[in-house]
């Protein structure tokens, strides 16, 4: 049923620009400057370390971790997939954690430390979980592989690789579209078992 006009501005309060019970105007006071504390600065300056290397860096405060690293580190291994939460393919390690880096704003990592998948080989010689990837098939057109080794790198460290199911619970975060998923389970089972969580 539909409502009356009555019953709905009864609801939202006074429309704009009507009188209050004292007779004065509602209306909100264009504010003339913003509050010392509510002040917004636009260029952050930041210092944190990226894949063992300090990094000073002057960014928009609206930068996310993601586009800091890609487009002013040139870290170009962590891909931008949905950029917005979906895929895991922006997956990188904060402080050892895993986060989605289009999630993350730049400023949040002033003072943190930021691996890549850049940061895991030693020279040229591939981290065991990036070699059983390659062992395992653990990828068809790769640009997932990035953030799926960096959350099978953390998933491993934390505990989760007791299973398959396990496995496929902890690695739910990162969407494979050429749906390698047989493939990066054995990969994370097979780097597992290793023993050496890099
Ligand atoms: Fe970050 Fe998809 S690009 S979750
Ligand atoms: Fe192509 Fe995963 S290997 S999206």
């Amino acid at each position: 049923m539909a409502r009356s006009k009555r019953s709905s501005s009864r609801q939202s309060g006074s429309p704009a620009g009507t009188s209050g019970a004292s007779g004065e105007s509602t209306l909100a006071k264009p504010r003339t400057s913003a509050p010392a504390e509510l002040e917004f600065h636009n260029q952050l300056e930041l210092t944190l370390s990226v894949n063992g290397r300090d990094q000073r860096v002057t960014v928009d405060a609206r930068v996310t971790l993601l586009d800091l690293l890609r487009e002013r580190l040139h870290l170009t291994g962590t891909k931008k997939g949905c950029n917005f939460g979906e895929c895991g393919a922006c997956t990188v390690h904060l402080d050892g954690r895993r986060v989605n880096a289009c999630l993350v704003l730049a400023a949040s990592a002033d003072g943190h430390e930021v691996t890549t998948i850049e940061g895991l080989a030693a020279g040229d010689e591939l981290s065991t979980v990036q070699r059983a990837f390659i062992d395992h098939d653990g990828f068809q057109c790769g640009f997932c592989t990035p953030g799926q080794v960096m959350s099978a790198v953390a998933l491993i460290k934390e505990g989760h690789a007791g299973s398959d199911a396990e496995i496929r619970e902890w690695m739910s975060g990162n969407l494979c579209r050429c749906s390698a998923y047989p493939q990066i389970v054995e990969a994370v089972k097979a780097a597992a078992a290793a023993g050496d969580a890099v």
